[in-house]
């Protein structure tokens, strides 16, 4: 998704319009049967703003012509009648009108809140079956503004301008079919002023849309902004950057104001000139009508009017009801005109809820993670002779269920947790490579430990174990089985993972704990925090598991934050675990504490751990150095003392990490 993209209206129109046209379907979609009923509602509402011009005319031409022709008024009941069913038409119409126009308004206000209810719906369902790659390319502040400002957009533009566009479109089309009947010379002249308008509205309306849009990005910009300092008001005041952060902010929003200022001038300017322009162009088409009137009224046929009023300029019947009618026909000019104005109006809410609805559909269009992995994850039977079996109720076995598409049968493979790496390269990009030629090999049980320099690739291993990311070549097979093949939401739910940025989410600590696994009782939620050595200072919080954590925990210490997602990850109790610098936070003293329980946590597991701190590490079956994405030293840590390479410095505090 592009925030730099420097203006809609610079879209090719092809672009635009397959952004109108799949919005539409978005809606219709959801809401086929209502959307027909609110333009049928438009158009009856549309038709009878424009029946006063009808009617009237139905007026002159049924009752007043004939009056003024000598026909008489006293007991005439045909005309009467005539008169009561045009009055009676026109009041009925309007009462019909008012009716359709209270229904549409209510059915748009529910349609618009539904439609984007479901648009918010089917974009955070999107954005949860994102690859994190998307997460790491877009900034969050552009992606929370596509669900706050270009939804915003979007209401105004179903709400008022798609309603309202085809309110003025029925009514202009009607309006210029009657008079192109009653006039077409007269018609011809109310065209060029309505070609003038849009000239000019284009012209306007262009530019005010150009920086409407400019305003909505630079928001988006802004609200990134404000997030990202009230995240760091820690970091900013202890660099006393408040005044830097303040002109950051003023540059910011000095732009912002700018873009608001040119939109609002361009957009404030627009309104009045369309306005303008119609007055101008009913005094314009008066004159000419006028013209030909008094000019040419022995040849009344120029204005298309002679045949049906056979006019004799000395008879002054003829001639009032000549100008009666040029009456109407400049009353419907100037309905025209207002309709084709209110339309150029909705100009810079049309291109902005465009280029919202553009922002959403790139969303929606991001390729989901992809995942051909077939091979899923059960419940399983084991008997004392290995043979493995499924089973539909939770055994506390698992097995890995492998169909083979070749012959058609199922094999069934026991999940133990045995990794390996085979020669793993691996880049973020293609240009950079991060991995190179990693190979590992944990055995069920088995502890490994990373080591290296900070941005030497151990997270970066760990994120290709639970398939964040796809390696660039070589193999990695658990249990056997190349891990492409496997669902990747089995996958994950085999390992539990501390990740190195702790994140826990608004809720109890209970819940917190649980998130590791939704069915779990509390009694194993509660184990699990004993497992982690959290349980003690949980039950020392006045609220116990039921303290709510806040945003992002702040009300926790960082340890106690990390115990606690030690204990998310142990409540699953998977068979492999991944620990990120999951001790780095944590005091000397209690150090020696949780190491006793993650060493009861990593009992019978195959476990990755990552950590700065060598003392951690130290009973680790293998312990792998990375230097720049490769492994340079494996082996117990007594075999790396002895070998006197990197570990041995690192551990002998003769060589710091760099
Ligand atoms: N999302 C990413 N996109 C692009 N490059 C990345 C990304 N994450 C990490 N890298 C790069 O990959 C390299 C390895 O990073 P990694 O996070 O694996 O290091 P690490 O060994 O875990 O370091 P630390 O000890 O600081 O946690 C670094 O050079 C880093 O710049
Ligand atoms: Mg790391």
């Amino acid at each position: 998704m592009s925030r730099n993209n420097p203006s809609m209206p610079k879209r090719s129109k092809m672009h635009t319009f397959k952004v109108l046209r799949r919005l539409l379907s978005y809606l219709f979609h959801y809401y086929r049967g209502r959307m027909i009923a609110v333009f049928i509602c438009i158009a009856l509402t549309a038709a009878a703003g424009i029946s006063s011009s009808v009617f009237l005319n139905l007026v002159l031409n049924e009752v007043i012509n004939p009056l003024l022709g000598g026909v008489g008024w006293e007991g005439n009941t045909e005309l009467h009648f005539t008169l009561f069913c045009i009055i009676g038409g026109m009041g009925l119409m309007y009462l019909l009108a008012l009716c359709a126009s209270f229904f549409y308004n209510q059915t748009m206000a529910i349609v618009t809140q539904g439609f984007l209810m479901h648009v918010r719906n089917d974009m955070f369902g999107h954005m949860e079956s994102l690859p994190i790659r998307y997460f790491d390319t877009h900034t969050h502040g552009d992606i929370m503004s596509v669900y706050t400002n270009d939804t915003d957009a979007l209401r105004q533009l179903i709400s008022m301008s798609i309603p309202q566009i085809f309110y003025s479109c029925i009514a202009a089309i009607t309006l210029l079919v009657i008079m192109l009947l009653q006039s077409v010379w007269l018609m011809f002249v109310v065209l060029l002023g309505v070609v003038f308008m849009a000239l000019v509205a284009k012209f306007v309306g262009g530019r005010s849309a150009k920086h409407f849009i400019r305003q909505q990005e630079i928001l988006g910009k802004t609200e990134g902004y404000i997030e990202e300092m009230m995240g760091g008001q820690k970091v900013i005041k202890v660099f006393c950057h408040e005044e830097q952060a303040k002109r950051d902010f003023d540059q910011i929003n000095d732009e912002l104001c700018d873009a608001s200022d040119k939109a609002n001038a361009y957009g404030n300017i627009l309104m009045p000139a369309v306005m303008n322009i119609g007055h101008f162009m009913f005094v314009v088409t008066a004159i000419v009508a006028g013209l030909f009137f008094v000019l040419q009224v022995q040849n009344f046929t120029i204005l298309g009017w002679g045949d049906r009023f056979l006019i004799d300029p000395a008879q002054p019947v003829a001639t009032a009801t000549m100008i009666t009618l040029m009456a109407t026909f400049l009353n419907m000019s100037r309905q025209f005109s207002l309709n084709i104005g209110q339309v150029s109006m909705q100009i810079n809410s049309v291109v902005m809820g465009l280029a919202g609805a553009g922002r959403i559909f790139e969303i929606l269009n991001e390729q989901p993670e992809a995942d051909d992995g077939y091979v899923t994850l059960v419940n399983a039977n084991i008997d004392e002779q290995g043979n493995v079996t499924e089973s539909k109720v939770r055994t506390g076995k698992w097995a890995w269920r492998h169909p083979h598409k070749a012959d058609g049968t199922v094999t069934y493979t026991e999940l133990k947790g045995d990794i390996r790496l085979f020669d793993v390269d691996f880049g973020y990009v293609p240009e950079k490579i991060v991995l190179h030629n990693v190979s590992i090999y944990a055995k069920p049980g088995q502890k490994i430990a990373f080591v290296g320099a900070t941005g030497a690739g151990k997270t970066t291993i760990t994120n290709l174990l639970n398939r964040f990311y796809d390696i660039a070549d070589g193999k990695i097979r658990y249990d056997g089985i190349n891990i492409n093949k496997i669902k990747k939401a089995d996958l994950r739910r085999s390992m539990g993972i501390v990740l190195q940025d702790t994140n826990l989410f608004t809720g109890t600590i209970m819940e917190n704990i649980r998130y590791g696994k939704l069915d779990a009782t509390d009694e194993e939620c509660i184990a699990a925090a004993k497992l982690a050595n959290a349980h003690d200072f949980i039950t020392r919080l006045p609220e116990g598991y039921n303290t709510v954590l806040r945003h992002e925990a702040s009300n926790l210490s960082q340890g106690q934050r990390q115990l606690i997602s030690i204990a998310r990850a142990a409540v699953a109790d998977p068979p492999v675990m991944i620990l990120d610098e999951a001790t780095s936070s944590i005091d000397t003293r209690t150090e020696a504490l949780v190491q006793k329980g993650m060493d009861a946590l990593m009992k019978d597991r195959t476990v990755f751990v990552i950590a700065h701190r060598l003392s951690t590490i130290q009973n680790s079956d293998a312990i792998m150095v990375l230097d720049h994405g490769r492994i340079i030293e494996r082996g117990s840590h007594e075999q790396l003392i002895e070998q006197r390479g990197t570990y041995f410095q690192l551990y002998t505090g003769a060589f710091e990490l760099e």
